[in-house]
């Protein structure tokens, strides 16, 4: 089966696919059979440039690029990379969120430019996240794994659920000190995190973002962020890998280039679960993680 992959995907597994080739969507390719991508967008006009695609493989648990509905209408089935970067993601939600709290990126910077000078009883304070409130909106498996290590940290875990209604993810928001996201991006998640969502969090309170930076109305955070009134950790973007401007300088934001999953062992298992979905598929057997 001829597999196009937009990439080489990390570890021995990739190399158990027999008739891959890396290439782009843009060309029309009668003989590719199955493609794998990296959320990159498979939608209808890339669809009609192969004519005889069976599978799209995504690596990614987030597969929000790939319209699955016209795969669907086409009788090509999609698969995804669930479970094996729950912990890796986990990780970095509470790195962002330490971070932040406790003005790591700020410090980091302060010393690389040679600038401080004075007494550490004089330093500037951060946010303890012992005893804080952390709000976790979707509590899927990365948002249960960020739920269980919030708890290591003694921090209140308060939750809602993938489709709460819009009262309890407005009560969350007007409480937690943390409000961190784990909802797929979706039609009705798309922008939920708007203007005035923003506006009713806590005086300093932090966003973290590991998900999908469309859940969140980018324009009216930066507004936030600038000023000064909420902080962020922000791992993803509404238009990767562009980030706006204005968050460059402030000190108030960690950034990181969407680096959730991005751990050898995550990346080498989702590879190994892309593979095990190609073959499977190759042999007509059920494919381990089909999302459609
Ligand atoms: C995913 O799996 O959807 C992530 O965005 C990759 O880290």
């Amino acid at each position: 089966m001829k597999v196009l992959a937009t990439q080489r995907f990390a570890g021995p597994a990739w190399d158990e696919l027999d008739d891959v080739e890396i290439g782009t969507l843009d060309e029309l390719r009668e003989d590719v059979e199955a493609l794998v991508v990296a959320n990159e967008s498979v939608d209808e006009d890339v669809l009609a440039r192969f004519p005889d695609l069976r599978l799209v493989a995504n690596y990614g648990v987030g597969y929000d690029r790939v319209d699955v509905g016209a795969c669907a209408r086409r009788g090509i089935a999609v698969t995804n990379t669930p479970g094996v970067l729950t912990d890796a993601t986990a990780d970095l939600t509470l790195a962002l969120i330490l971070a932040v709290r406790r003005g790591l990126g700020v410090g980091d910077r302060l010393i690389r430019r040679g600038e401080w000078t004075w007494t550490w009883s004089r330093g500037f304070l951060g946010d303890e996240v012992t005893g804080s409130t952390l709000g976790i909106v979707g509590l899927g498996r990365i948002g249960a794994a960020v739920a269980r290590r919030a708890q290591g940290f003694g921090m209140h875990v308060l939750s809602v659920r993938s489709g709460a209604t819009d009262d309890a993810v407005d009560a969350l928001l007007r409480t937690a000190d943390v409000v961190t996201l784990h909802v797929p991006l979706t039609p009705e998640t798309r922008g939920m995190i708007d203007a005035r969502r923003l506006a009713s969090m806590r005086d300093g309170g932090a966003l973290v973002n590991t998900a999908r930076g469309e859940l969140v109305d980018e324009d009216a955070l930066v507004r936030e962020l600038v000023s000064g009134r909420l902080q962020a950790g922000l791992d993803v973007f509404a238009d990767e890998p562009r980030v706006p401007e204005e968050l460059l300088a402030l000190d108030n934001v960690v950034l990181t280039p969407h680096l959730g999953s991005a751990t050898v062992r995550a990346r080498e298992a989702m590879t190994r679960l892309v593979v095990d979905n190609v073959l499977a598929f190759e042999r007509g057997e059920p494919l381990p993680t089909r999302v459609a």
